[in-house]
């Protein structure tokens, strides 16, 4: 299959163009290549690579930023994937779109599933959920609710987000500030690559999936695991959302349900076996650095 990848450069995007490349013909565009809320552009684009499969990995995604930037956010998130799904329709495509947890307002109790009706509460969830919406302009549209994403893939740019904050505070001896009454389910990169691919691949039914890790814990309990897995100290300053004021909402229990995905015969490991192995990458990381140091 043709795979265009937009976005390619970002956590996610990269990590579908390393998990596609062997098998797939890949066609990678990072934003310098391609703006995705270029209607023009898009349309140039695809019409060029005339792919099989759309996958976007392109987002604007400071969360607090989207606040003082709503337009910047709406584009990037919304309009840009109206663009996206128009192309897919011209050429038959199917269209891979990525959206959040934090579409809910998080005051459940037990994992959301995707039929529970969306209440976002920031500039940033609202223009994620009208992305999801514009996905479905498309013939055929896989979106993907992923949450917390940890890893990082070749070509990927600099590690952002909270577990990259969690893991440098840690491995530079500092005290690390987690919320210990946030509950996510946490989503390994390769993980959601992955599933990714393997739902194009299957031609499972097109339509809104979690594609999250297994199982779920507080932001306090992972970053208590990665301590763990890392062998160092776990120093950790654990606040309340109540006590620390962002500039936008946070959903507070934001356990997502992947059992809809689990049933197309996807398998979502756990969340701890996924940070183990990402922990080996790591250990992987600094063996070759010392080996290229001597
Ligand atoms: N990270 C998380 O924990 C998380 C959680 C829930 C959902 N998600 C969703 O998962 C998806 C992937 O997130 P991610 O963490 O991989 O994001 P990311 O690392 O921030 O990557 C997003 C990429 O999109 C690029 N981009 C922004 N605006 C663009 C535009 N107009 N045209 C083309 N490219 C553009 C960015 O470029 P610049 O860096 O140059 O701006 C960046 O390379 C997004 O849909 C996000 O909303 C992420």
């Amino acid at each position: 299959m043709r795979i265009a990848v937009v976005g390619a450069r970002g956590q996610l995007g990269a990590a579908i163009v390393h998990e596609c490349a062997a098998s797939h013909d890949v066609v990678a565009f990072g934003r310098a290549d391609l703006d995705a809320s270029d209607e023009a552009a898009v349309t140039a684009a695809m019409a060029r690579v005339k792919p099989d499969v759309i996958v976007n990995g392109a987002a604007f995604t400071d969360v607090d930023g989207a606040e003082d930037h709503a337009v910047a956010a709406l584009n990037a998130n919304a309009f840009a994937v109206r663009a996206l799904a128009r192309a897919a329709r011209t050429h038959g495509a199917t269209l891979v779109h990525y959206s959040t947890d934090f579409v809910f307002d998080g005051t459940a109790t037990e994992a959301y599933t995707e039929s529970v009706r969306p209440n976002p509460q920031s500039v940033y969830a609202a223009s994620k959920l009208l992305g999801e919406w514009f996905a479905t302009d498309a013939p055929r549209a896989y979106v993907l609710r992923v949450e917390s994403l940890f890893g990082r893939a070749p070509g990927a740019g600099p590690a952002k987000g909270s577990v990259a904050g969690i893991l440098n505070t840690l491995r530079s001896g500092g005290v690390a500030k987690v919320f210990e009454d946030r509950t996510i389910s946490p989503s390994y990169v390769p993980d959601a690559a992955r599933a990714t691919r393997q739902l194009i691949e299957s031609r499972a039914s097109a339509g809104l999936y979690h594609c999250v890790n297994s199982g779920s814990c507080t932001w306090l309990e992972f970053a208590k695991a990665l301590a763990q897995q890392l062998g160092v100290e776990p120093r950790f300053d654990a606040v309340r959302m109540a006590d620390v004021k962002l500039r936008a909402s946070r959903p507070r229990f934001c356990a997502l349900s992947n059992e809809k995905i689990r049933a197309t015969g996807i398998e979502m490991p756990a969340w701890q076996d996924a940070l183990r192995r990402y922990v080996e990458t790591l250990r992987d990381e600094v063996a070759h650095q010392v080996a290229d140091r001597q």
